[in-house]
């Protein structure tokens, strides 16, 4: 195993920063990598972050992950994370340890962002922290307990 944690991003992460700001913040999310590569530094781990507005991209890295060596994944699936078995397959196809992450609460917010696939099989969530939630799901990586 490797201490490569891959970071996947899904639809729409990509404009993190303009797009409903007050919703999701003005941080974007080249800004976000590189807060996490700072702290990743310091944690003895290093990351490999990515964005895709495309679903099967998104499985294409999970499988890419496992076949790596990654020590884990951060996934933020944005709108996918409440529609795609896809992603909850691949998620228990693979040994590799997936963390659920999300800017936002989405359970706090309409009712179709309650449900969600990609949780349903992940090892921990951490969602509705901003930016940080990418932080505190690393750490929990780091700490040993994902
Ligand atoms: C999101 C929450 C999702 O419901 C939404 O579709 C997103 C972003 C978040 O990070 O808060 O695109 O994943």
């Amino acid at each position: 195993m490797t201490n490569t944690v891959y970071v996947l991003n899904g639809p729409n992460l990509n404009l993190l920063g303009l797009r409903e700001p007050e919703i999701y913040g003005r941080v974007t999310l080249d800004e976000i990598a590189g807060m996490l590569e700072d702290r990743a530094l310091e944690l003895g781990l290093a990351i490999d972050m990515r964005q895709t507005n495309h679903e099967g991209m998104l499985v294409d890295w999970l499988h890419e992950a496992q076949a790596e060596g990654a020590r884990a994944v951060l996934l933020n699936a944005a709108a996918y994370t409440h529609t795609s078995i896809a992603l909850l397959d691949a998620i228990k196809a693979i040994t590799t340890p997936v963390i659920e992450v999300h800017l936002s609460d989405p359970k706090v917010r309409e009712d179709f962002r309650h449900a969600s696939y990609v949780g349903m099989a992940a090892a921990k969530t951490v969602e509705g922290h901003g930016p940080d939630s990418y932080r505190i799901a690393l750490e929990a990586v780091a700490s040993g307990e994902v």
